[in-house]
């Protein structure tokens, strides 16, 4: 309650007058199917009960107003304005931007944003924000964009203000997240379909390596264009193809001289794991948790050894998870390079591995290993304040 009525009451010094809108929009957890969404394959997310928070009022100036409490920076353009972003204003700008191409916004905004989702550890934080702020702008002015345009026009403001060519999976988890439930999600059809996440006595782990490395939207960039690059060569030889998620392993590997060893490589992987997702997807319907570990295992080393986006700090941690027979399941989680490990661990065992573990990361990289234990919660939603 205190986190909600400290924004709020500075909104109203700041800005000289009450929000009138409230919207959230959570981070996300991903249980398997990683790198898959942008080559129109499946994944296994689901919302988190850590969120991003708008506080919004119209402001009848020719001037949006932002600012970010957490870090306590203030930012504002003029209607028609383009002015140079930074940070977090990047995703401000991006997600107004954007969302012009669809609806006028009529007037200038008063907005604060906020929350606790943390930065850096692959848990979609900035989705979070992109999403709040979107919900928060349409359902203030009434612009009457359903949820599904939303998710589009926050991924279309991270490639085009952000300059990271995402998928879709982040924005949707977001703004779609149910309670206890992973969402299968086909990001080809942009169709999903809810999974009760039921773990019995495992709970979800999270550990955070504390790392996020500079180079990591280039790096992401570079792992879509290979597999774009992929799919135009497989092309010419299955003209029906459009995205790796329509090539099976077996046509992969027929056409494996037509491509360059490390486009195969990054390609098989995709491949691999979209079969993985469905199978894990099964195992949790069937209740076969030790599959869906297997699969989670399988999945890390395929985005350490094959798509090359991990890192030793997150090898380390799954490494460890191995040895400990209370962890079912372990993999790095999210785009890569740092951020979070994923472990399903037996809720009696939670602390006795962070004691164990926490120590050696620290001798090992000279950091902390932050744990979080991830519970799912809902999806984006807005509330008007009486006026
Ligand atoms: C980031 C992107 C997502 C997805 C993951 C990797 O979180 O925003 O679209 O590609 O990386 O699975």
């Amino acid at each position: 309650m205190k986190k909600v009525s400290l924004p709020y009451d500075f909104f109203r010094n700041h800005f000289s007058q009450n929000p009138h809108l409230k919207a959230t929009s959570p981070g996300r957890v991903n249980i398997i199917g990683e790198h898959t969404d942008y080559n129109g394959g499946w994944v296994l997310p689901a919302a988190i009960d850590k969120q991003a928070m708008v506080l919004i009022a119209k402001n009848g100036l020719d001037q949006h107003r932002f600012y970010a409490y957490d870090i306590q920076e203030a930012f504002e353009f003029g209607l028609a304005e383009n002015p140079p972003t930074n940070g977090w204003e990047k995703y401000a700008f991006g997600v107004v931007r954007s969302l012009e191409k669809h609806r006028d916004i009529p007037q200038g905004m008063d907005v604060l944003i906020t929350g606790n989702v943390p930065f850096g550890a692959g848990l979609s934080s900035s989705a979070a924000i992109e999403c709040a702020l979107a919900l928060a702008i349409n359902d203030l002015f009434e612009l009457g964009l359903d949820k599904k345009t939303l998710a589009y026009i926050c991924q279309k403001a991270e490639h085009d203000y952000v300059g990271v060519k995402c998928g879709i999976m982040d924005q949707f988890a977001s703004l779609f997240g149910q309670e206890n439930h992973a969402m299968l999600l086909d990001c080809q059809k942009v169709d999903h379909e809810y999974v009760p996440l039921e773990l019995g006595e495992h709970v979800l782990l999270l550990c955070n390596t504390n790392v996020s490395h500079s180079l990591a939207s280039s790096a992401y960039n570079d792992r879509r264009a290979a597999c774009e690059k992929g799919v135009s060569i497989l092309k010419q030889y299955y003209p029906n193809i459009s995205q790796l998620r329509d090539v099976d392993e077996q046509q992969l590997n027929a056409q494996r001289d037509q491509l360059d060893a490390d486009i195969l490589t990054k390609c098989l992987y995709v491949v691999q794991e979209n079969a993985r997702v469905i199978q894990a997807c099964q195992a949790l319907k069937d209740g076969d948790l030790q599959q869906l570990g297997q699969l989670m295992y399988a999945s890390h080393d395929g985005l350490s050894n094959m798509y090359d986006v991990s890192c030793k700090e997150l090898d380390f941690l799954v490494g460890q998870a191995r040895h400990f027979d209370a962890i079912i399941g372990s993999r790095m989680m999210g785009g890569g390079f740092g951020g979070c490990t994923i472990n399903i661990i037996h809720k009696d065992e939670v602390n006795h591995f962070i004691e164990k573990v926490a120590p050696l990361y620290e001798s090992e990289f000279g950091k902390e290993m932050t744990p979080i234990i991830a519970q799912i919660g809902n999806g984006a939603q807005s509330h008007h304040f009486p006026s």
